[in-house]
């Protein structure tokens, strides 16, 4: 029997009748057609689904979408501004060349724009801890490292 959902996204109401067995990834990438929420693993390694439930980053396939009746979530397409301006953290990674390929880009944000949000001026060592997470296959995370120190200081205006 389906289960009637109703939660936000990206600031917007959304109602849908899903099977009580769909990830909650399969429900944002499926239902919504919001693709920017990768796929890498499907087994809670990786990182690349991860968004922010409640204001805490989550790895969407790891969670069925019936769990998160009422929640607030955010996925990469609702972090942008009015005109697309991009968020302190995405213009960090583009100045610091925290990515090559993209794939992780997605989940990386989402969870760095959470450990932004959970310490004030997060140094090395704890963003290092905090992205354990988030698997990686291109840049060798220094520059990873770099972009969310830079992006952790545009979202607190320093
Ligand atoms: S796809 Fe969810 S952690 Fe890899
Ligand atoms: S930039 Fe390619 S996997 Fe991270």
């Amino acid at each position: 029997m389906a289960v009637n959902l109703s939660l936000t996204v990206n600031g917007r109401p959304v109602r849908a009748d899903v099977d009580p067995r769909t990830l909650l990834v399969q429900f944002i990438r499926d239902n919504l057609q919001l693709t920017g929420t990768h796929v890498g693993c499907d087994t809670s390694q990786c990182g690349a689904c991860t968004v922010i439930v409640n204001g805490n980053a989550v790895k969407s396939c790891s969670a069925l979408a019936a769990q998160f009746q009422g929640a607030q979530i955010t996925t990469i397409e609702g972090i942008s501004g009015p005109n697309g301006e991009l968020h302190p953290m995405q213009a960090a990674f583009k100045e610091c060349h925290g990515l090559q390929c993209g794939f992780c880009t997605p989940g990386m944000v989402m969870n760095a724009i959470d450990v932004a949000q959970h310490y004030a001026a997060p140094d090395e060592a704890v963003i290092r801890d905090q992205l354990d997470g988030n698997m990686c296959r291109c840049t060798g995370y220094h520059n990873i490292v770099k972009a969310v120190q830079a992006g952790a200081a545009g979202m607190r205006g320093a």
